[in-house]
């Protein structure tokens, strides 16, 4: 089917922030999510940009109250790990034609990226009204999206790249945004120390944003 607008509307507003993850140690993915979801951050993107990426979307899935979602979905073979994954959501940095036609045969819905008032056109005559606009800061952050409001005012957004706590509260009060995405708030260093209250923290920071 076109994109679930309900299923993938409920999802990106259970919280304002989504971790957009980078993770090869399936040993942290679990504490990891314990920590973004008992700091209010249950929405998790695992990128598939790692070897154990799929194995990490597995453990993250096990952990109470998680919303995980695979992220960096390129192709249709991806898109069928995602599935075998049991993750619920899916995000990609683009929207090309042959990645939205595999998108129509799974139920799961998809949260493509955009870039361009064209591209978001193009998206929303294939029936995505959610949209990705990524790289968001690199294309030129929240005044770009502010711009987009009035003549797209049928698509929403969730901003994801270059994106910190500061600039979050300015997107977030964008009538066509309905969360961020980035990795702020699980710097390397915590995880790799094993600082998960570190990172609840910041979760919750985060969490706080809205609401
Ligand atoms: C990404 O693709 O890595 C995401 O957009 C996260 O970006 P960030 O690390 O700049 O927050």
């Amino acid at each position: 089917m076109p994109q679930d607008a309900n299923a993938i509307r409920s999802i990106l507003s259970l919280a304002p922030v989504v971790p957009v993850i980078v993770l090869d140690d399936v040993s942290k993915a679990r504490p990891l999510a314990e920590a973004l979801v008992a700091g209010g951050l249950p929405v998790l993107e695992v990128t598939l940009r790692t070897p154990n990426a799929l194995k990490i979307i597995e453990e993250m899935g096990k952990v109470t109250g998680a919303i995980v979602g695979s992220g960096t979905v390129r192709n249709e073979a991806q898109i069928k790990q995602s599935v075998d994954s049991g993750c619920q959501f899916m995000v990609s940095p683009g929207a090309a034609p042959r990645l939205l036609d595999a998108a129509e045969d799974v139920t799961i819905p998809l949260l493509p990226g955009i870039g361009t008032p064209t591209e978001a056109m193009a998206a929303s005559e294939r029936g995505y009204s959610f949209l990705k606009f990524f790289p968001a800061e690199a294309m030129g952050g929240a005044p770009v999206l502010k711009a987009f409001a009035s003549p797209l005012s049928d698509i929403t957004f969730c901003p994801t790249g270059g994106i910190d706590m500061e600039k979050a509260k300015t997107y977030l009060k964008l009538p066509n945004v309905i969360c961020v995405g980035g990795s702020w708030i699980m710097p390397n260093d915590a995880i790799e120390s094993g600082d998960f209250a570190r990172i609840e923290t910041l979760a919750r920071e985060a969490s706080a944003l809205r609401g």
